[in-house]
């Protein structure tokens, strides 16, 4: 249970509530949305596996666990996970210090603005400037402060209350969207898939597609194989990667039934809305709604707890990292990690142009890169043992093993090579 809790706490952040709609909107609607979800199914899936069965084999954190299984070069994957690790939790932060500000403007005045153009100069304050760089180091001191304090635990049993709560109030905000004059456009351009689109635009639907697979999974850095380091041999991995792959797809695609729905009737084009998508479709739905400033400090609040257990989850990556190769601290190690990311992600809250920097590196190339050394090790290297690993306890596994590891060794590498090339061209 704390495995799953630990790791849809994972899963479940600020790609599902931040990144999803706004990455979907630029990429076209329906046509990015079902490469997504088929994404999601052939090669999210198979690759949350590989990374379960490193983690369980060896018991380790990442790096020490591509040692033991692997030879030296595998190793140095380990470093590509913490660069990674660096790169996204910088920007994590001061997007979640986003939704700690927007929590606190519904304590302090309430959500009034239905003005699409006042919404969007709320929005520029929040999102650049000295107020921001504080709600950054506030949301990191949250972090290092689970981390160094081993309460950890507390923040994934919090999931238990926090998934549910937020799958109820998207739901409730669904059918609020369902009520709106733009309802009818945005189902249209969410929902039915213009196949000449895509093929007009794969090379742009498929890297941003796989990349948002792997983001909002939380795969491609390691986090996957520290938590599932927990397991018992009695788990059935692929019933838990179906779980945590089911919540987590949930939740996105119920966002897209929030945020379209909103954008279409106040007339913003979903394609423009960039970063801040989320936050002026929901606080002009807020201003709107009966109870909208409860439900929106709730909603806010609560998507700031998600961004914690996912932001614990990639700085754990890192203190294993450094407690195992050099020997320091967990406290010490904790904050000076803490403290260097912290600085990395100045300047995302001087100007929004570094954040589309470090969010197109890390999702769009380093990621996937991850990806595709984890799948050409298990696939290439160990494929027996990943398989007798994968099949312990699943009681009726057929070729479950089998299938599994030509998803691996074939399909997950073409779209992961042919997606960084393209996104090593784009950036
Ligand atoms: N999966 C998290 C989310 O959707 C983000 C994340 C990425 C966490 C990579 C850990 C590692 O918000
Ligand atoms: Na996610």
């Amino acid at each position: 249970m704390g495995f799953i809790l630990a790791a849809v706490g994972s899963a479940v952040g600020l790609g599902n509530i931040w990144r999803f709609p706004f990455i979907t909107g630029q990429y076209g609607g329906s046509s990015f949305l079902i490469t997504y979800l088929a994404f999601v199914a052939l090669i999210g899936f198979p690759a949350i596996l590989v990374e379960f069965v490193i983690g369980r084999r060896t018991d380790r954190n990442p790096v020490g666990a591509l040692r033991e299984l692997g030879s030296g070069v595998w190793s140095y994957a380990g470093w590509l996970f913490v660069v990674t690790g660096f790169i996204i939790l910088s920007y994590y932060s001061v997007v979640a210090g986003w939704f700690l500000r927007y929590t606190l403007i519904g304590i302090t005045e309430g959500y009034t603005l239905t003005d699409p153009t006042e919404a969007n100069a709320l929005f520029g304050t929040v999102s650049t400037g000295l107020d921001t760089l504080l709600f950054h180091a506030v949301f990191m001191l949250l972090v290092v402060g689970i981390i160094a304090a081993g309460v950890r635990r507390g923040i994934e049993l919090s999931v238990k209350v926090m998934v549910p709560a937020i799958l109820v109030m998207l739901v409730g905000l669904a059918a609020y969207g369902f009520t709106l004059d733009g309802a009818a456009a945005a189902y249209g351009y969410y929902l039915s898939p213009d196949f000449g689109t895509i093929t007009a635009n794969w090379t742009e639907i498929l890297p941003a597609a796989a990349g948002q697979a792997f983001f909002t999974l939380s795969l491609g850095m390691g986090v996957m194989i520290t938590y599932a380091s927990y397991l018992g041999e009695d788990r059935n991995l692929a019933a838990d990667a179906g779980i945590i792959a089911t919540i987590d797809t949930l939740i996105a695609v119920l966002v897209g039934f929030v945020v379209f729905p909103v954008l279409f009737t106040v007339g913003i084009e979903p394609g423009t809305g960039g970063a801040g998508a989320i936050f002026v479709s929901l606080t002009s739905a807020f201003a709107s709604v009966p109870g909208g400033r409860i439900i929106g400090i709730v909603f806010f609040g609560m998507v700031g707890i998600a961004a914690l257990s996912s932001a614990i989850s990639i700085l754990e990556v890192l203190v294993s990292y450094l407690i195992d190769e050099l020997g320091v601290a967990r406290v010490p190690a904790s904050a000076a990690l803490g403290a260097a990311v912290f600085l990395l992600g100045v300047p995302v809250t001087l100007d929004l142009v570094f954040l589309n920097l470090y969010d197109l590196l890390a999702d769009g190339i380093l990621l996937v890169l991850g990806s595709l050394l984890l799948a050409l090790f298990v696939g290439w290297v160990i494929p027996d043992v990943g398989r007798a690993e994968l099949r312990k306890g699943i009681a009726d596994v057929g070729d479950l093993d089998g299938a599994w590891i030509w998803a691996v060794r074939i399909p997950i590498v073409i779209v992961v090579i042919v997606s960084l090339y393209l996104g090593i061209v784009d950036y």
